[in-house]
């Protein structure tokens, strides 16, 4: 053995990427979270090199080296128990990080999307106007982007008034954001309008079709002042862009 020295943990403290952070024990552990050992094992040094007596920053700076030591230097010999404890210390590096990531999983901002009604028909209704995509296609895609977005989608139909309203209703205290299509109800439903009227969160109203361009009647939404933003006349592709816009909305919030 030419070189004694383990190659994964630096033993130069005065020459490292941390060198500027201050040392902390939350700052170690988190490069230790991120695999990123040879600067948590740095960080733990200048901790030790303050409080020598620190029996826990001893014990995390040898768990360290012997696991970098395991992984590094291939022509060492190992017992089972220097093996075993390197497996060990792996296996803790693995479970605080999937802690972690199923955290981050959990705070992820919820989107509610509502269409209304006859919407349950798409790819069989009017395809030129509202294109020839199914609704179940759309709400796949709806999902997708949000994960993309690190967002998830719940998504729901209906083509009942009430069911539409009792839908808003949840939102008030489980989404961060709407997107609503009400369909027909657009044009009609002042009890859908009084329901948006209670949430505090983002409302994105969407529409297939651009309706300022069809029948008068169609041109009115009772919706559109209670709402965030409008997007209109983007076919299924509506969809996609609020949820993005909605992305971009709750993550500067
Ligand atoms: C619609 C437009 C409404 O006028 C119509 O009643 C719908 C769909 C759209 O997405 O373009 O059902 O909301």
């Amino acid at each position: 053995m030419t070189d004694e020295k383990p190659k994964g943990v630096s033993m130069d403290t005065d020459r490292d990427d941390a060198a500027d952070l201050t040392p902390t024990v939350t700052l170690a552990r988190l490069y230790e979270e991120q695999g990123l050992l040879d600067k948590a094992a740095s960080i733990y040094k200048k901790l030790l090199a303050m409080e020598p007596e620190r029996a826990e920053l001893k014990e995390a700076l040898e768990a360290i080296e012997k696991s970098v030591t395991g992984s590094t230097l291939q022509h060492e010999k190992f017992d089972t128990k220097t093996t075993l404890d390197h497996l060990t210390g792996w296996q803790r590096v693995i479970r605080e990080r999937k802690k972690m990531l199923d955290q981050n999983h959990e705070k992820r901002q919820k989107i509610l999307v509502i269409h209304g009604p006859n919407l349950n028909m798409l790819g069989r209704r009017e395809p030129s106007v509202y294109g020839t995509s199914t609704l179940e296609e759309i709400d796949e895609e709806i999902k997708k982007t949000a994960e993309e977005c690190g967002m998830s989608a719940d998504t729901f139909q209906s083509n009942q008034e009430g069911d539409v309203i009792e839908k808003i209703h949840e939102a008030i205290d489980g989404y961060d954001v709407l997107i609503i299509n009400p369909a027909a109800y657009t044009h009609t439903s002042v009890a859908i309008r009084d329901a948006l009227l209670m949430l505090e969160i983002p409302i994105i109203e969407v529409h297939l079709s651009n309706i300022y361009r069809r029948e008068p009647f169609r041109q009115k939404s009772m919706i559109a002042d209670v709402a965030t933003a409008q997007v209109a006349g983007f076919g299924k592709e509506g969809y996609t862009i609020a949820v993005r816009a909605a992305a971009n909305m709750t993550h500067k919030a």
